[in-house]
């Protein structure tokens, strides 16, 4: 059985999580690829809101496998708070769900040299959410990392110490003001261990292959988004991880020519939180009221996401790297009452030359993006249950969207529960 994936196609915060949610009960295997608890994917139902940072977004359903594939990183501290959290839902983590052993831990020092990192930056800071994720990523591939597989061995705490010295080290280079306390995070780091013990660590991949031999469903959940990918996106204000379809092909063992529907993801406007490059944000009333309505806040950090019209450019960018085979367009509820809604098709360079593919340094001076403006519609979406009942002008916006995008738009989210969720025919 093939492997279908779903990805964000901006800078992350598209609602992956809500349409994982959704679409868990189509599927057998839920399975994260790539990241870790840098990510914060929110779900909503029954007038609860969760927000999921390591644990796949398929756990409320009954019937599905939750699997953290090889390609994420683990901090079994944060994996212990979510796994508390949520206690009070009844769900058989023992048997729902499951952890690769090769997927890399975050070790107490890994956050304290990303906090440090940063601090030593200066204006040239990323943004990181400083959850220790570039660290792990570079001793992994410095090939020093600790995997969840190496808990389960007796002399691995060795290697643990001599790596953690090396990074107490590697702070002094740094010559950080941080202040911490290793012993009592050491502390609390080893207790949350028990935790990953307690829980099914297996040969992920050996599993899926297995599965999908069985003919089980699998969805891949993406992390981030396309244009914090390590490779292609903003670079250096990216994450550490291949948040791009192939990184489900690394992150979980799954040969390409098994994936088959590519489920891309984006928001009807466009978001970034952090630091970097972003052709269309909008430092106006405009931007500020697409923040407030879109309650635009990080669900990992709640710092403010910064808010601009759709990037045409930068999602055909991403949906060509991606190979993505049908969008999903979240947060169109959000832009009701704008009289006029702008859409990005094009860049203007500085030299005066236009262009159409996103281009090496998207954060270049004078590089302006070109708007295409369609009429806005007035009418609160949140309450429409079927694509029949949608405001001309939204219909249009979508068709104007699937013509540019040459891609088409299979669902329409108009608000953040569950039920909010339109499927288009
Ligand atoms: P993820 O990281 O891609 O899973 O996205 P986040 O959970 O970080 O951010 C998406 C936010 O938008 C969350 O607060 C969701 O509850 C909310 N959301 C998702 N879909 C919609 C929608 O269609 N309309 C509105 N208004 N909010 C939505
Ligand atoms: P989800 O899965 C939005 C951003 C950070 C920062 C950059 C690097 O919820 O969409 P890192 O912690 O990886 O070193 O940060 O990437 N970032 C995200 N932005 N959503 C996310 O995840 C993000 N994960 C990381 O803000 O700019
Ligand atoms: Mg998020």
């Amino acid at each position: 059985m093939a492997v279908d994936l779903l990805l964000g196609l901006q800078w992350g915060d598209e609602g992956k999580g809500k349409i994982v949610d959704v679409l868990t009960k189509s599927y057998d295997i839920i399975a994260r690829f790539q990241g870790g608890p840098n990510a914060g994917h929110t779900l909503e139902f029954d007038g609860i809101k969760h927000v999921l940072h390591t644990i796949p977004s398929g756990i409320f359903h009954p019937s599905a496998i939750n699997l953290i594939g090889n390609g994420v990183v683990i901090d079994p501290v944060i994996f212990r708070k979510e796994i508390k959290g949520l206690m009070p839902y009844n769900i058989d983590f023992n048997t729902k769900l499951l952890i690769s052993k090769k997927a890399h831990i975050i070790l107490p020092t890994h956050r304290l040299l990303d906090a440090a990192s940063e601090a030593s930056k200066g204006k040239a800071k990323i943004g990181s959410t400083l959850k220790g994720i570039g660290p792990t990523y570079m001793d992994k591939t410095g090939r020093n990392g600790i995997r969840i597989g190496d808990i389960l061995l007796t002399d691995w705490k060795n290697k643990y110490h001599l790596l953690s010295k090396k990074h107490l080290k590697m702070l002094d280079y740094f010559n950080s003001e941080i202040e911490f306390d290793l012993k009592s995070m050491e502390k609390e780091f080893f207790e949350s261990l028990e935790v990953i013990k307690s829980c099914q660590i297996v040969d992920s991949e050996e599993y899926i292959s297995k599965a999908q031999k069985a003919g089980k469903k699998i969805l891949a959940e993406g992390a981030q988004g396309s244009l914090l990918d390590i490779d292609f996106g903003t670079y250096p204000y990216v994450t550490s991880s291949n948040t791009t379809a192939a990184g489900a092909c690394t992150g979980l063992g799954i040969a390409p020519n098994k994936i088959k529907n590519v489920f891309g993801i984006f928001k009807a406007y466009t978001t970034r939180v952090g630091r970097g490059p972003f052709p269309t944000e909008l430092f106006d009333e405009s931007g500020k009221t697409m923040a407030k309505v879109g309650n635009e806040f990080g669900s990992t950090t709640g710092r403010s996401r910064r808010c601009g019209w759709i990037d045409l450019v930068a999602l055909k960018y991403s949906i060509e790297i991606n190979g993505v085979t049908q969008l999903m367009m979240m947060k169109g509820d959000v832009l009701s009452g704008f009289k006029n809604i702008k859409a990005c098709s094009s860049y203007e360079m500085e030299n005066g030359e236009t262009t159409l593919f996103f281009p090496y340094d998207s954060g270049a001076k004078g590089l302006k993006p070109v708007y295409k403006e369609l009429k806005g519609w007035s009418e609160d979406l949140t309450k429409i249950t079927d694509e029949k009942y949608f405001p001309e002008t939204f219909k249009e916006y979508i068709k104007f969207l699937e013509k540019e995008l040459e891609t088409p738009i299979k669902i329409v989210s108009v608000g953040p529960d569950r039920k909010q969720t339109i499927f288009i025919n």
